[in-house]
């Protein structure tokens, strides 16, 4: 604890990193900058239309999108660190949309939601600008009537590279999502109790918007796959046919060691990047999700998602160290949390089952102020997992039931498990706005299961 401080309400105990009050020439002068990439940086453009489409599903089945681009994905955007991206969205959709930067550290009113933004109303086009803070696998989606529009193909990833220096002989990305496709092989409907409880999963599953692909990798050879879990509840619990790989990075950026691992899960929004390989020529490894029951209606096996299938050798240059990064902990694993969160459900004559925060639907949060260390102790009361994201910050995860993590990341989403507390420390930068966190499973979030809260200086 320091010996002084200034700070009327420095009841953190946390060394303070608030700036002297702005003038509005500051405040001017860093939204500007916010703006402009760094020196050496390129401003990006990328042109983005998101529309109706019917995309080809790889089985002879198509159905009926909406995309960005007339894809499904929408394209992989690529930046550098430092660099700007100039994103010109045109909604040629019947209905408004916006897009949420899921995982950048981006200001306020560049995060798509319509808390931060007037919606695109159809016809409109609307310009994002921001600059790529950190290396990482993101990724892009619709943040307005997202159950329905990122279940028909709003989505795309976002790939921000850096000097990492890890060396791969190739990378691939695998966006997974599951499409549910009634008996005609049209869209199922929207709704019921069951899709309100366990959210919305489908058995048509698709890596890169294709069902079950077959991807390629070298024999001798190490690639690099970033996966991306696009999915409206589906937990992807990702396995190789029981072979290990290393997990190199999570949601945001490198970890510090590489994980040797047979299996990841990826609760809906997570990200991981693995190293995968060698293998030897002529395998063939399912690319399934292994069964996980998060306490839904409906259980899942395991199934498949693709296969991979490795060809004639080729040299391989790969290097990645057994040192990737250093990541200094914010807060000790017991630190005192600054606030409590809690998930929960419960019925309602109105709205029948209704998921909630802190017992109430789209819940107003306290403030948090620019520079304070937050430690969040995020109760899960109910019996099912539920993903929490929180937007525009990366943080920590301190513990889980107590029990400290094995290994430093840092993260915008995390599983909470059945019943468990789970502590997360993250400092608000200096981009103040409006904020939120929620649920990931698109329908709690839709039910009400998020809050808002402002970042103040
Ligand atoms: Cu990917 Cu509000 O989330
Ligand atoms: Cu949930």
């Amino acid at each position: 604890m320091k010996g002084h401080e200034h700070h009327a309400n420095a009841h953190s105990g946390h060394e303070m990193m608030h700036a002297p009050a702005a003038t509005a020439q500051d405040d001017y002068r860093r939204a500007y900058d916010a703006t402009q990439p760094d020196p050496g940086g390129r401003v990006v453009t990328v042109e983005l239309e998101a529309r109706e489409a019917s995309w080809p599903l790889g089985d002879g089945r198509q159905f009926a999108a909406w995309a960005f681009n007339g894809q499904v994905p929408g394209p992989t955007l690529e930046a550098r660190v430092g660099d700007v991206l100039e994103v010109r969205l045109t909604n040629r959709l019947p209905e408004p949309t916006t897009i949420h930067w899921h995982g950048l550290q981006l200001p306020a009113p560049m995060d798509g939601t319509d808390i931060v933004q007037r919606t695109v109303a159809p016809g409109e086009t609307y310009t994002y600008r921001f600059r790529a803070s950190d290396a990482g696998t993101f990724w892009y989606h619709s943040h307005t009537n997202e159950t329905v529009q990122m279940e028909r193909g709003l989505y795309g990833a976002l790939v921000v590279r850096g000097d990492e220096g890890l060396v791969f002989d190739g990378e691939q990305v695998l966006v997974f999502d599951d499409l549910k496709l009634d008996a005609r092989g049209w869209l199922a409907r929207f709704g019921g109790f069951v899709q309100g409880h366990d959210g919305r999963e489908g058995d048509v599953r698709l890596i890169n918007g294709k069902v079950e692909p077959h991807l390629a990798i070298a024999a001798g050879q190490v690639e690099r796959w970033r996966l991306v879990n696009a999915s409206s509840a589906r937990y992807v619990r990702f396995a190789l046919g029981g072979a290990s790989f290393r997990i190199v990075a999570s949601d945001v950026g490198l970890l510090e060691a590489p994980r040797e691992a047979r299996e990841v899960l990826l609760a809906p929004g997570e990200r991981v990047d693995l190293a995968i390989g060698p293998f030897a020529e002529g395998q063939a490894l399912p690319i399934e999700s292994l069964a996980y029951w998060r306490m839904t209606v409906k259980r899942r096996k395991t199934e498949p998602f693709g296969t991979l299938r490795v060809g004639p050798v080729r040299p391989s240059s790969a290097v990645i160290p057994d040192r990737l990064r250093s990541i200094a902990p914010l807060a000790a694993p017991d630190a005192a949390p600054s606030r409590t969160i809690r998930f929960g459900a419960r019925f309602s004559l109105r709205h029948g089952l209704v998921f909630v925060v802190n017992g109430q639907r789209h819940y107003q949060d306290h403030p948090v102020r620019v520079g304070e260390l937050q430690v969040w102790e995020i109760v899960n009361e109910t019996n099912m997992d539920h993903p929490f994201h929180l937007h525009g910050f990366a943080f920590q995860v301190l513990s889980v039931n107590g029990k400290p993590r094995a290994w430093k990341s840092w993260e915008d989403v995390v599983n909470l498990p059945p019943r468990s507390r789970t502590r997360i420390a993250w400092i608000p930068d200096d981009r103040p706005g409006r904020w939120m966190y929620h649920c990931h499973i698109l329908e709690h979030h839709a039910s009400g299961m998020m809050g808002h809260f402002d970042v103040i200086r």
